[in-house]
């Protein structure tokens, strides 16, 4: 009974090395990169290139053990899950107030701390960013905000307030 079990699940794993979800590698310039329009010093730069960008961009930077199922499942819903949420390879599509949004969301996440999530620090390391590192990605944002410059409506205000609320 038991063998006939690990024998079923053998081969289910075996099955499953074979359907694999794309991978998010696009080459070549992003001509709609945030940074194309509100450049970035280095610090930014790079805390984005090693804690964000694997989830948040066009670009994912692959482990090997990414291409063993069903551990590329679990990292390309992240990614796809991210990437929904936030794209900075797609950032200058965006309208004006979610721009705003995503900015202040941003800010947030470094305030507070919630990103990168704890299953991707939890392998890499140099993703757990310091005190400057969030700083300037903190600072860039607001940068990047006040450019924007997008005023939030009375409802949009409402919105937030509602929002915040339903976090608590
Ligand atoms: C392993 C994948 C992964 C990494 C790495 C990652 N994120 Fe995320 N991020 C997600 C997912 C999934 C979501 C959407 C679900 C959620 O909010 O938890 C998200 C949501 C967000 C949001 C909220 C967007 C919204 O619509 O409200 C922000 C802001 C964000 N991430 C910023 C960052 C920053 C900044 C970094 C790097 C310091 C980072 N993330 C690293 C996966 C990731």
């Amino acid at each position: 009974m038991l063998k006939k079990i690990s024998l079923g699940l053998l081969a289910i794993l075996v099955l499953i090395q074979f359907i694999k979800p794309a991978a998010n590698v696009s080459a070549g310039p992003q001509a709609n990169a945030i940074g194309n329009k509100y450049p970035m010093n280095d610090v930014v730069k790079n805390a984005l290139a090693v804690a964000c960008n694997d989830c948040h961009s066009n670009n994912t930077k692959y482990p090997w053990y990414s291409s063993i199922q069903p551990v590329s499942w679990f990292l390309a819903n992240h990614v796809n899950d991210g990437k929904r949420h936030l794209n900075f390879d797609e950032f200058l599509v965006y309208e004006p107030k979610k721009m705003d949004h995503k900015l202040e969301e941003l800010i947030e996440s470094q305030e507070e701390g919630w990103m990168p999530i704890s299953s991707y620090t939890l392998i890499h390391k140099d993703a757990i960013l310091n005190a400057d590192q969030k700083k300037a990605i903190i600072d860039y944002a607001k940068e990047v905000k006040a450019a924007v410059g997008y005023v939030p409506t009375a409802e949009d205000l409402a919105k937030e307030k509602q929002r915040k609320e339903g976090m608590e």
